[in-house]
């Protein structure tokens, strides 16, 4: 890690952002892991496995997994479905490569709103904790539509932005209180913990996003509450 203060990252709905985010994804590859460990208190594997149980995924049927990361989420689905053809996608070098190396899955390096598959190609496609970087969701919810094949799968897991008053507060509490301490102790990088923080404020309610997701070509459009004012999951079907 340089000593240079990075780059502030936009924010949902800023312009620009692409390029920002891509670089502090690299920057905090090395810790990410440990990072997401400690800050969810560990439920964070928990949630991933809710987001591939609730695909249903088959043996012999094609899994993206975009925004991979480190590529936990590949690695669940590849558990659950041995037979699965499993690939992780994510314009971060330095989170992919450590993905493949822990999981030793194939990822290709991709943006996600221009992916570099054929239409129709998967049967099923993953987002754990990525649309809310994107720096235009509904040109990323069109690719994921485009790459899916008709009546395929979308499982979506976020920090969507709480809407009711109770969940605001469980979610104010959480990033006020707790995340500020484990941010200092754990995160090399300010600014990426900064942006955690401001992101989960300035993204999509869930009702938002699930009805960018029917604006996209999505039918049968779910949510669920994982943790309240935390972490949400939405299942969708390609029309
Ligand atoms: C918070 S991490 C989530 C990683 C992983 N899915 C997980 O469950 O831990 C978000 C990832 O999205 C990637 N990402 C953000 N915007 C992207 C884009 N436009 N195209 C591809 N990947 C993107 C980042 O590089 C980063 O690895």
């Amino acid at each position: 890690m340089s000593g240079a203060t990075p780059e502030r990252v936009p924010l949902p709905g800023e312009a620009n952002r692409g390029r920002a985010v891509q670089a502090m994804f690299d920057r905090i590859a090395p810790s990410y892991d440990l990072l997401n460990r400690v800050m969810t208190f560990r439920v964070d594997q928990r949630w991933r496995r809710r987001l591939i149980g609730a695909l249903a995924l088959r043996d012999g049927e094609r899994l993206l997994d975009l925004c991979a990361g480190t590529m936990d989420v590949a690695a669940e689905a590849r558990r659950r479905a041995p037979g699965l053809a499993v690939v992780g996608a994510d314009f971060s070098r330095e989170m992919l490569a450590r993905g493949a190396a822990k999981t030793g899955l194939p990822a290709a390096q991709a943006d996600a709103l221009a992916l570099p598959f054929a239409s129709g190609r998967f049967d099923a496609a993953t987002v754990a904790f990525g649309v809310r970087n994107l720096e235009r969701l509904d040109q990323g919810l069109s690719e994921l539509a485009r790459v899916l094949r008709p009546g395929g799968r979308l499982g979506v897991l976020e920090f969507f932005r709480p809407e009711s008053q109770g969940s605001r507060f469980v979610h104010g509490a959480y990033n006020r209180l707790a995340l500020p301490v484990l941010g200092r102790v754990l995160s090399p990088d300010p600014e990426a913990y900064r942006y955690l923080v401001a992101s989960m404020e300035r993204f999509a309610s869930r009702p938002e996003f699930e009805e960018a997701c029917r604006k996209a070509g999505f039918r049968e459009v779910r949510g669920a509450t994982l943790f309240p004012g935390v972490c949400g999951l939405v299942t969708a079907v390609r029309a």
